[in-house]
């Protein structure tokens, strides 16, 4: 690392690594209770296991996403992170307002919406922890001695991300209202301004690890931040179509959503271009991995599997249903959680001065996270589909067809175990490299070709 103050990315990712094996352990609890095992149902019904398990992961992408932007904007604003006392305090103060909230979903302490599940008290909390966090970033980028492409674009989606966090705390008595501008929050972020996030951390990561000109990778993030905004606005329709807003959405909606996949599309093959356009490579291989992983399983599971289910006469019979549960696993993996993990690959040999990367745990934890989580895609998948027809063709009812798709969570928990395997794989490696030396400053750890691999 090149800043003393970058350390603090490390705790941001250790405290992503906690909250992500605390996600997966209630993933579990819902896959077995699918599967017809809900023996903790009296302490964790399913609504309270569903909140914790989509929060945790909202807090543990936005700690990885933290973490990254403590690492990048020092570097590419050539300047140390203003206030490191202060950015201590907001991780700490982040974690526990996560904790706060999972132990309030227990005691039926919530507000029943899907992913703003956090009760009023607590979002007031959010808004200031995340003003704190803006502050430091932007004062350190616009403070600093030159404000890159990469680092204005990774800025940008962290600030409307946090702006756009404000829609969903509007109070309205109609639900249909609610619901409308609850897609604000939830649409806007994963397919508009977290793409911003994503396009800043792979553009960085493949500056560093391709050796192509910055200018070449930055000239084709603005066609990604221009084709993410093009679709992905009016994109937001297709969350329109049944919950009663007007009709014109069916067309804008279908129209513009099915385009979204192309911003997807152009970030994994910018990714693919870049890595052969570069002569030299990094000796980080595992990094590359994440790195390319990302932006191509994010074509999958969000643009391909988005696209799956976006036309209003698809939707129609798809919504709600285990399908979205297939495509939000398959897209939220693939865009955010590997870009996450692609920045922490990339970050600890340079935090902690050792060079443990390319080492088989680190493979494998890379491939049956990946294997695993496809897999796990593939049996939501089936479920849903066969959950369409039972339900929404025949007519049962939402508990009988449920009973009659269990036996496909069976597969789905054998791969959720592979996935859990590499992941914790990945965080076995993570406590391999240990906390971060000072000596690792000041150490250009990007030398190709000179640094050495070991176990
Ligand atoms: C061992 C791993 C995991 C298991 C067994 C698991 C299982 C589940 C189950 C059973 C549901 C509820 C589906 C329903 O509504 O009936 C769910 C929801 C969800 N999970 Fe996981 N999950 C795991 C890991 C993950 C990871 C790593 C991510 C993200 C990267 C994730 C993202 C989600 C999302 C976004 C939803 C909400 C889906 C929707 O909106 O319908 N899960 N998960
Ligand atoms: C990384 C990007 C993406 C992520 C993380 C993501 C994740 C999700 C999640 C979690 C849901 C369920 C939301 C809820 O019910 O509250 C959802 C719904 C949906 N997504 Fe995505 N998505 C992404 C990109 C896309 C793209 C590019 C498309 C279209 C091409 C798309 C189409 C849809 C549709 C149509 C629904 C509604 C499903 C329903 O009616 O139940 N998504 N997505
Ligand atoms: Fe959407």
């Amino acid at each position: 690392m090149k800043y003393k103050s970058q350390k603090v990315a490390y705790w941001f990712f250790a405290l992503s690594m906690l909250l992500i094996v605390l996600q997966i352990t209630y993933g579990f609890i819902m896959g077995f209770a699918h599967m017809g095992y809900d023996g903790l149902h009296e302490i964790i019904p399913f609504n309270v296991a569903r909140a914790t398990h989509n929060n945790l992961l909202v807090v543990w992408l936005l700690s990885g996403f933290m973490g990254a932007a403590y690492y990048i904007i020092p570097e590419e604003s050539q300047n140390e992170l203003v206030s490191v006392k202060l950015a201590y305090v907001q991780l700490i103060t982040l974690a526990l307002v996560g904790v706060t909230a999972v132990i309030g979903f227990h005691f039926n302490w919530w507000e029943g919406r899907k992913f703003l599940e956090i009760p009023r008290p607590l979002d007031y909390l959010v808004v200031i922890n995340v003003l704190t966090f803006l502050g430091i970033i932007l004062v350190t980028l616009f403070k600093g001695k030159k404000q890159s492409t990469t680092a204005m674009v990774l800025t940008m989606g962290l600030v409307f991300a946090a702006l756009l966090y404000l829609p969903g705390m509007i109070w309205f008595d109609s639900q249909a209202m609610d619901s409308f501008f609850r897609w604000w929050v939830v649409h806007l972020w994963v397919e508009g301004v977290w793409e911003l996030i994503m396009g800043g951390i792979l553009a960085f990561l493949l500056i560093k690890l391709t050796g192509v000109d910055r200018e070449v990778i930055e000239k084709w993030l603005y066609v990604i931040v221009g084709l993410t905004f093009l679709s992905g606005i009016l994109g937001t329709g297709h969350h329109y179509y049944y919950i009663g807003a007007p009709e014109y959405w069916l067309i804008i909606g279908g129209i513009f959503s099915a385009l979204e996949p192309l911003a997807f599309l152009a970030m994994a093959l910018f990714a693919l271009h870049m890595y052969r356009k570069g002569g030299k490579k990094h000796p980080n291989k595992i990094a590359i991995f994440w790195t390319l992983g990302s932006a191509i399983v994010s074509f999958v599971g969000a643009g391909l599997l988005g696209l799956a289910h976006t036309l209003p006469a698809v939707n129609m019979y798809t919504h709600g249903t285990l399908v979205t549960a297939m495509h939000g696993h398959l897209a939220f993996w693939g865009a955010y959680g590997m870009i996450v993990f692609a920045m922490i690959a990339y970050a600890l040999p340079q935090l902690t001065g050792r060079k443990l990367f390319n080492n088989p745990m680190g493979l494998y934890a890379f491939w049956l996270s990946l294997i695993g989580m496809v897999g796990m895609t593939v049996a939501f998948g089936v479920a849903g589909v066969a959950q369409v027809y039972l339900e929404r063709k025949m007519g049962l009812d939402f508990m009988v067809a449920q009973i009659e798709i269990e036996v496909h969570f069976f597969v789905l928990i054998l791969c959720a175990t592979m996935f859990a395997t590499g992941v914790g794989l990945f965080i076995a490696n993570f406590l391999k490299y240990g906390q971060p030396n000072d000596e690792a400053i000041g150490q250009e750890n990007d030398d190709f070709g000179s640094l050495e691999t070991s176990d």
